[in-house]
């Protein structure tokens, strides 16, 4: 760990760019550490776009790493977390693995019992981008684009498909993601980051005792594959209520329908965005031992929250950790679940001529 406080040397702002190794059929893969006017620093791979490390100052400016994730690209070829990665074609579940677009039925690959998740067996968490830096006014900043062919796991049209990342001054890992296809398709973009905000590492413990408040009124509850039985319901009365800061482990081990089915928190929230279009907090997040807060603001709908409840201590990451059940959570922002199968949720359809964008951005601070 470094101390900001105590060497007073401060990482100078820019980007590097790494080897972060080759994947089984011989392709390098790179990693670039960005790094803010304030010592913060975010690595990202070019093999799924995977934030692999992202290291931001405690109450007292000591830095370090809250993500999980693994020490080269053999661990995200192996990964089936989706460790820090961009998510696509269609973030979380698509139900029976398949849907209609203009009276068009498409077979998705199959990865998850009978359902689609995360784009498939080869989602874009599994494929190499192309990186390029990027100039920007507010910190330092790496595009990666990938094209996504007409058919690639099922998928109409071909996307092309961009991703900004930005490092801004003001402390924020900004998320711009953009696409285009050239026929009718579905896109439901996201990052897979898990945070334990007192940092991952040797000795870390599960993020139970961290403080969540979430801006939603309603989630929508799953059934036993987790696909969403299209209800929109209230939060208040159940353990999904979060509008008022909770810990995050104080009702995860009751008898409550939901919570059994995801083994933890693991479902869709619908944001009430307070602003309208545009950015809206999502969610806050405060660790009480470090002062470290996380806040996630989005131009997206819904947010899953996900507690890490398929980790079991299995998987070693970074420096041979082994992860465990609880170490880490997710604030993966979205459209809902199984969209393309559900009428009464938000459209996640893309026609030629448009363009999807959206943006999400976690802030770091610290309290007292
Ligand atoms: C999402 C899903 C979970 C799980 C994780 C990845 O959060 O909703 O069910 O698949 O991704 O392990």
């Amino acid at each position: 760990m470094t101390t900001l406080a105590s060497s007073g040397a401060i990482a100078k702002p820019g980007i590097t760019k790494s080897s972060f190794g080759k994947t089984p059929d011989g392709a390098e893969v790179e990693l670039y550490t960005l790094t803010n006017k304030n010592g913060l620093e975010a690595a990202i791979s070019t093999y799924g776009g995977a934030v692999v490390s992202l290291k931001v100052p405690d109450r007292d400016g000591k830095l370090a790493d809250i993500v999980l994730g693994y020490d080269s690209v053999d661990g995200y070829v192996s990964d089936k977390a989706y460790f820090g990665a961009i998510i696509g074609r269609y973030g979380n579940r698509i139900g029976h693995a398949q849907f209609s677009l203009d009276h068009k039925r498409y077979m998705l690959a199959k990865n998850n019992g009978a359902n689609s998740l995360h784009g498939g067996i080869k989602g874009f968490n599994k494929a190499i981008w192309t990186a390029k830096e990027v100039p920007t006014k507010d910190g330092q900043a790496l595009e990666l684009t990938y094209l996504s062919k007409d058919g690639e796991e099922g998928f109409p049209g071909s996307l092309h498909v961009r991703v900004v990342f930005t490092l801004t001054d003001s402390n924020e890992l900004k998320i711009e993601y953009s696409a285009t296809t050239d026929k009718k398709t579905v896109v439901n973009l996201t990052n897979h980051s898990y945070f334990n905000l007192a940092g991952v590492g040797q000795g870390m413990g599960d993020i139970l005792a961290h403080v969540l408040t979430v801006e939603a009124d309603k989630f929508t509850p799953v059934d036993s594959g987790l696909i969403p039985t299209g209800e929109l319901r209230d939060v208040a009365g159940t353990p999904f209520d979060f509008r008022k800061s909770t810990k995050i482990g104080e009702r995860i081990e009751t008898n409550d329908e939901q919570i059994k089915l995801g083994g933890g928190y693991d479902h869709n929230f619908v944001l009430r965005r307070k602003t309208g279009a545009g950015m809206s907090l999502a969610a806050r997040v405060t660790e009480p031992t470090s002062g470290r807060v996380l806040e996630v603001w989005t131009t997206e709908p819904g947010v899953q929250f996900y507690t890490s409840n398929f980790l079991d201590g299995s998987v070693h990451g970074k420096g041979g950790v082994a992860y465990a059940k609880h170490a880490a959570f997710c604030l993966e922002t979205q459209h809902f679940p199984d969209s393309p199968n559900q009428p009464k949720f938000p459209s996640v359809v893309l026609s030629p001529g448009g363009r999807y964008h959206t943006t999400t951005i976690y802030k770091f601070t610290t309290e007292k």
